[in-house]
């Protein structure tokens, strides 16, 4: 190992920015002597302004030593530039760590890289599982799993998913949710007023986003879930700021502006936290929206068959439903309010997750990674 251990961090996609800003601040703020040094590898898997800058911004990123403009394409193809961008930039580098984040395909290809470099790897928010292998996120997790050297979990159930899958108990840590850390940190800051003000919104109104491909990639689909959203724009009035990959075929289906339906483009994370802070219902099928609004205890209806992250409906304001079912389930949601089954968070959801990370990252660079006694004492404390 150099003197200065590396750590760098690959981000590709909205909610790795979200989910990689607490363990940045984390390893930064570690006293150690030699002190870690990091760096951000932009994949440039998202690219518009709204889909990544504002995100550095927002939320005080720092700028990334390369940009590897990846962009969009096929699931092959965006693969096959993240590959090579990756193996270049990670070959040059040669880090101690790399770091990655959540299910996209950015961490996918890292993780190959990677272990065909000989470069060891830390996975942030392992062992989710929907058991859905028609996901392209479920292909991702579990291929990613398999290769990381350490696993960073957000809720229980994934450590006995690993476990499962023959993953060594060892590698596998507890550390809380690095995606609600920031939504602690930025939590002083949101205010619904200013941006619902913008938008001409009254003060009871809904927050929509959808993008998975079971929704918008397909004309019939998007036409069922379109009607159903504009059939709760009947009872509530409905903002979308929309996702790039459903925009086309989702207006063609009538998702567009008029008659209690707003539609438009994606928000920067704190204007859209702040609108999702005052709505009185969330619809979704987006991943981390569903643990955001389980800490606000904002209501949230998720559309999709199932949920990797089955803690948001056990301990948080989240459902799941169909397009069939989601104007009766919205009206049940703005009926019910903000009442969770336990009234309590999630374990560890207590914007603490990124130092853990960042302790448990220091005592596998010291060399002390893999002592059972110092691992178990991590993974049952949280500490
Ligand atoms: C990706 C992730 C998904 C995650 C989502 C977060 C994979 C396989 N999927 O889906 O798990 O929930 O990000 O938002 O990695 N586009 C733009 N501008 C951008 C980015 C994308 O216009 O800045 C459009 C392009 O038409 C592109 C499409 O969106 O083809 C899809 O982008 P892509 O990154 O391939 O997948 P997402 O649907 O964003
Ligand atoms: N988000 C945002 N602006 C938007 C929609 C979402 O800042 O217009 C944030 C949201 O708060 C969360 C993250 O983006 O932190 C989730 O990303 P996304 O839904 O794209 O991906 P997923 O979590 O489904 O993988």
């Amino acid at each position: 190992m150099r003197d200065n251990p590396l750590v760098l961090h690959v981000l590709g996609a909205r909610p790795n920015f979200v989910k990689a800003a607490p363990v940045v601040r984390g390893l930064a703020a570690l006293d150690l002597k030699p002190k870690v040094q990091q760096g951000i590898i932009h994949t440039g898997q998202h690219y518009d302004a709204l889909m990544s800058d504002v995100f550095f911004a927002d939320l005080g990123l720092p700028e990334p030593i390369a940009n590897l403009g990846v962009g969009s394409g096929t699931h092959a193809r965006q693969t096959a530039a993240l590959l090579t961008g990756l193996e270049d930039v990670v070959g040059e580098h040669r880090p101690d760590l790399v770091v990655v984040y959540g299910d996209v395909n950015s961490t996918l290809a890292a993780i190959l890289v990677c272990a065909k470099l000989g470069v060891r790897t830390a996975h942030v928010e392992a062992g989710l599982r929907s058991f859905d292998r028609t996901m392209p996120e479920e292909v991702n997790r579990i291929v990613v799993d398999a290769l990381a050297d350490i696993l960073f979990c957000t809720s229980p159930e994934a450590l006995s998913y690993l476990a499962n899958e023959g993953v060594d108990p060892r590698k596998a840590h507890l550390v809380g949710n690095p995606m609600i850390d920031s939504l602690f940190a930025a939590l002083p800051s949101l205010d619904p007023q200013p941006v619902r003000g913008r938008l001409g919104l009254p003060e009871r109104y809904a927050v929509a986003t959808l993008h998975r491909p079971g929704n918008v990639d397909d004309a019939d689909a998007a036409r069922e879930l379109v009607d159903a959203v504009r059939e709760v724009s009947r009872t509530v009035p409905i903002v979308v700021p929309l996702h790039p990959r459903g925009r086309t075929r989702l207006a063609e289906a009538g998702l567009v502006t008029g008659d209690g339906l707003t539609i438009i483009d994606p928000l920067g994370y704190l204007e859209f936290l702040s609108l999702v802070r005052g709505a009185a219902l969330v619809v979704t099928d987006s991943g981390g929206v569903q643990e955001e609004t389980t800490m606000l205890g904002v209501p949230c209806v998720t559309v999709r068959p199932n949920t990797e992250r089955p803690i948001t409906i056990t301990h948080g304001t989240n459902r799941l439903v169909t397009p069939a079912t989601l104007p009766a389930a919205a009206a049940k949601a703005l009926a019910d309010g903000s009442a969770t089954p336990t009234g309590e968070l999630p374990p560890l959801w207590d914007g603490q997750a990124g130092p853990r990370i960042a302790r448990v990252i220091a005592a596998w660079l010291r060399g002390d990674n893999l002592a059972p006694a110092a691992a178990q004492a991590v993974r049952m404390t949280g500490d």
